[in-house]
């Protein structure tokens, strides 16, 4: 008997609107819990943290609002990156406690810090992990679920296969688990319950929304790229991650090769050669020798998936990646190479805690 989550009685379907650096703004938040969806945002994406307690406050205003009217509304879900200024960090987990959060997602470092603080405040914590190992380390550090980076995803990918990496942990993890990368639909989610998971966080789906901070170009290219549209290379941040090729091709830059799941035959050391020096259109400038890294190992074989416009209406967007431009403007280090991906050193095995 697995510990259920509290409020999924509250959705109207097992799902998470993923949190996107750059995508998943207060609009795309707030519809998604009015439409009873599981509304999670960076907290990078409020530009200053009298934004960020802003949005937490317009969404409490809208869950009372809702409870006033007896209608639904699902829980929104700050996420927060760990690899960050840890001040800054603690200075958010403050309002987040303040502003009664029901649930937070951590990504990309160990969730041990933040998980006192949090469970004072009646916060769960899911952390974000993307192999057994890491999955273990942050059930130990006190989280009360995980959220499971599969090969596929959009933005920085993992790499296990979803039905491999849900069954390994459900083999010794009865708490809360939701899947993430390449979950398309509702057919996809459905599947995602049966294989064992709680919910399906769905990303790339929500890009060209309406309500996403995505650009209208942007949208409208992922609205007609395919699955074969998708690269994965290390070759922008020094981790694996999944590019459309069209916005490379856009901002300048040549992914070269004709392999349809890498960057082709010279694989990034290859892809950097290419860029080396060119001025990237969408910033403006030259392209940034830290957004291409030093050293950025071989291309990865993500099963991404893609979106066509099906009579007007944007169909399956699995695993699409950001923007170029994205990638490159990094002033928060969010997205780009650390120090050891600068030094060459592969930071795949561990980048997740
Ligand atoms: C543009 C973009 C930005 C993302 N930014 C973040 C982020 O800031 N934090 C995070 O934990 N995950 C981030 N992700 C990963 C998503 O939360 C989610 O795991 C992924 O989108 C699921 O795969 P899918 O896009 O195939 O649905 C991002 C994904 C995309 C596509």
């Amino acid at each position: 008997m697995t510990q259920r989550l509290p409020f999924l009685d509250r959705l109207a379907v097992p799902a998470i609107a993923a949190p996107m650096l750059r995508v998943s703004g207060i609009e795309l938040v707030s519809a998604a819990c009015r439409a009873g969806v599981v509304g999670a945002f960076p907290t990078a994406n409020a530009e200053s943290l009298e934004a960020f307690a802003g949005w937490m406050a317009r969404l409490n205003d809208e869950a009372a609002a809702a409870r006033e009217a007896g209608t639904a509304h699902a829980p929104w879900c700050p996420n927060l990156i760990m690899r960050r200024d840890p001040a800054r960090v603690r200075a958010e987990v403050e309002l987040i406690v303040r502003h009664r959060a029901e649930l937070v997602i951590t990504s990309v470092g160990s969730p041990a810090a933040v998980i006192p603080a949090l469970h004072d405040g009646g916060c769960l914590v899911l952390a974000d992990v993307a192999s057994v190992h890491h999955a273990e380390r942050a059930i130990e550090a006190g989280a009360d679920g995980l959220v499971l980076l599969t090969a596929g995803a959009g933005g920085h990918t993992g790499w296990a296969n979803p039905f491999a990496f849900v069954r390994a942990v459900r083999a010794f993890f009865d708490g809360p688990l939701v899947l993430a990368g390449g979950l398309p639909d509702g057919v996809a989610l459905r599947a995602a319950t049966v294989l064992g998971c709680d919910l399906g966080s769905m990303g790339t789906r929500f890009i060209a929304t309406e309500q996403s901070l995505a650009s209208a170009p942007y949208k409208k290219m992922l609205a007609a790229s395919s699955l074969d549209d998708v690269m994965t290379t290390r070759a922008f941040t020094g981790l694996p991650a999944n590019f459309l090729r069209p916005s490379v091709v856009n901002a300048g830059l040549d992914p070269g090769g004709t392999r349809r799941d890498g960057v082709g035959a010279g694989g990034a050391p290859a892809l950097r050669r290419r860029f080396r020096g060119r001025r990237d259109p969408a910033l403006g400038r030259p392209v940034e020798r830290r957004a291409l890294g030093r050293r950025g190992g071989r291309a990865g074989h993500g099963r991404a998936g893609g979106a066509r416009a099906a009579r007007g209406i944007p169909r399956v967007c699995i695993g699409l990646g950001f923007s170029l431009k994205g990638a490159s403007e990094t002033p928060d280090g969010l997205r780009g190479p650390r120090p050891e991906a600068r030094r060459g050193v592969s930071l795949a095995p561990d980048f997740l805690q």
